[in-house]
């Protein structure tokens, strides 16, 4: 090899085009402090997630009008099976609850939606009706809302690289084949851009087995306060940081989110 030859070797590519905008193009809503804020005000676990599922609806109004084209909420994680009975309980028929509310308004708001998650282990009704909002809505050219459901990124990465291994052993991959699209396009979010924007609530500041793969670039906003008292006004002061952002994938120059001010 030549010198300098290693440098035509190139690298990921970027999508320029998506930093650029002020608005992200994919937010993600880590949905944390329902628990805490029922605390606070002395009342049960439950409230705290009743009052949730209302800040959700006021996010995804949100993201419709501020034109963000992905919105994905962690709702359920596979780790969250290990809560009490009641409280698992309890958050299924909140979901239920929303879907079969929300569905056709959701609809009417030209609001696609998609579910990312394993289905296998789901009751058949829970997953019955996650096929339905997916299919009375996979027309629709709005908004997308990215419902995490029983989601794991771990679990998600695991079940790609099976998919991977299997297409090794059945001759239709060669192992030198595989690079990170090879995985990206296995992942639940294979048609899904990469978030550009993670908003977590309640102060914590980790991801909690959320889209681990797809963050490798994402901005962070870690807010104080918790999910129900999450409003339009914080929705759109996240954005507004985000916008002043520079993101600079590896670069020198910073590829600024900022169109507003070309700063
Ligand atoms: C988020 O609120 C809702 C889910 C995880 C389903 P939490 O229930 O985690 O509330 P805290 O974190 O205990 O306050
Ligand atoms: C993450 O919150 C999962 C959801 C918001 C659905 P958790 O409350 O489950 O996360 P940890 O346990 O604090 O990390
Ligand atoms: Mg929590």
């Amino acid at each position: 090899m030549a010198d300098g030859d290693f440098l035509a070797l190139g690298g990921p590519s970027v999508d320029g085009e998506a930093a650029l905008r002020p608005v992200p193009r994919h937010v993600a809503l880590i949905m944390d402090g329902n628990g805490r804020w029922a605390a606070k005000r002395g009342l049960p676990r439950f409230e705290g997630h009743r009052r949730g599922v209302e800040a959700l609806r006021r996010a995804v109004r949100a993201a419709i009008e501020m034109e963000i084209e992905y919105l994905t909420v962690y709702s359920f994680s596979v780790e969250n099976w290990s809560r009490p009975r009641e409280e698992v309980q309890s958050l299924m028929g909140l979901l239920h609850r929303f879907i079969r509310n929300d569905l056709a308004e959701l609809d009417a708001n030209n609001v696609r939606v998609q579910v990312i998650g394993a289905r296998d282990d789901l009751v058949a009704e829970v997953a019955a009706l996650l096929r339905e909002a997916e299919q009375m809505t996979e027309e629709n050219t709005g908004l997308t809302l990215v419902v995490a459901f029983n989601y794991g990124a771990r679990q998600e990465i695991a079940a790609a690289a099976r998919a991977i291994a299997e297409a090794v052993v059945a001759g239709r991959l060669s192992p030198d084949e595989i690079d990170a699209d090879t995985i990206s396009a296995r992942l639940h979010t294979a048609d899904i851009p990469d978030p550009d924007l993670i908003i977590r609530t309640s102060g914590e500041q980790r991801l909690s087995n959320f889209l681990l793969w797809q963050a490798a670039y994402a901005e962070f906003s870690f807010l104080p306060i918790n999910w129900p008292d999450f409003d339009e006004a914080a929705f759109r002061s996240a954005i507004d940081d985000y916008a002043h952002r520079d993101r600079r994938f590896g670069r020198v120059e910073p590829v600024t989110c900022n169109a507003k001010t070309g700063s």
